[in-house]
């Protein structure tokens, strides 16, 4: 597949995808987001990759935001067709990848940047990274997702200080706010997800899905989360993961999950 706008290496069961366009630090156009789609729709396929890892090309940026220049003259309608259509297709889409993903922020994840790295299962920054919603700036609100993961994420006070002042945290206030769970030195950042990304792939990958559902299930409004928690937790009996899982416990050996 030829990407315009990302680079995708694939190595030792991790898929690790750029996205690049430093010129504009990394902004996410219309084509960027339907190349982060496709990209992570194939590496979810691909049973060798066991995670994903999204970054930004160059030293500054994570993403800086939705393209500006692409939605500056857009109607209501346009607007929320925008917004409706890149949830769709890649914040939510994300969120429910059964193969966990790590957003690795390397610099500035702003407005739709901020939001595509709260759409990942968890995160890491550098600790040169700077993050906020400065989407009240441009007379407009977080279509992505922001308002409602922010919350859930920082809590309701934290979230509306940073939408409502469309100021920036830096990564430790972040860190202390647990909107990223690690600030690393720059330099240290992709030996920092590598070695998360060798620890979770060193569990069942049928568990990890299941428990990534049922995680997301808490945050849902049309399914009791306890109630995926007990289908999935039952499923799992039935599973080669479980019983080499198990098999391996008692052998008293490392499980080798395939
Ligand atoms: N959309 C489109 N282009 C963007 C962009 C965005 N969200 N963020 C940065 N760029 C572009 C700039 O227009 C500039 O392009 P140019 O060289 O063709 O003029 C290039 O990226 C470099 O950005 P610049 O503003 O010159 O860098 P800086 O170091 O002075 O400032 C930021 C960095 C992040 C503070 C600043 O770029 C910024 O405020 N970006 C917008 C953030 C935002 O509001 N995001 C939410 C969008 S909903």
């Amino acid at each position: 597949m030829a990407l315009e706008n990302l680079i995708l290496e694939q190595a030792e069961g991790i898929a690790t995808i750029f996205i690049n366009r430093p010129e504009k630090l990394n902004a996410l156009n219309k084509v960027t987001i339907q190349e982060l789609h496709d990209t992570l729709q194939l590496v979810e396929n691909n049973p060798e990759i066991r995670v994903i890892i999204l970054t930004g090309s160059g030293q500054k940026a994570f993403v800086a935001g939705a393209d500006i220049a692409e939605f500056a003259y857009f109607s209501a309608e346009e607007g929320a067709a925008l917004a409706s259509e890149g949830q769709r297709i890649l914040f939510d889409f994300i969120e429910n990848l059964k193969t966990p993903v790590i957003a690795a922020i390397n610099g500035f994840a702003l407005g739709g940047g901020l939001e595509l790295a709260m759409a990942c299962h968890f995160k890491i920054a550098s600790d040169n990274a700077k993050m906020g919603l400065p989407e009240t700036s441009l007379g407009v609100i977080p279509g992505y997702g922001g308002t409602q993961r922010l919350s859930q994420l920082v809590g309701k006070g934290r979230a509306m200080e940073m939408i409502l002042t469309a100021g920036m945290i830096d990564a430790e206030t972040a860190k202390n706010y647990g909107l990223v769970n690690h600030v690393v030195p720059q330099v240290d950042l992709v030996a920092t997800y590598t070695t998360l990304a060798h620890k979770i792939m060193k569990n069942s990958p049928v568990a990890i899905g299941k428990a990534i559902e049922a995680v997301n299930a808490n945050f849902k409004t049309d399914v009791n989360g306890f109630d995926v928690e007990i289908r999935n937790f039952g499923s799992c009996f039935a599973t080669e993961d479980f019983k080499e899982g198990t098999t391996a416990f008692l052998e008293k050996r490392k499980a080798n999950f395939k």
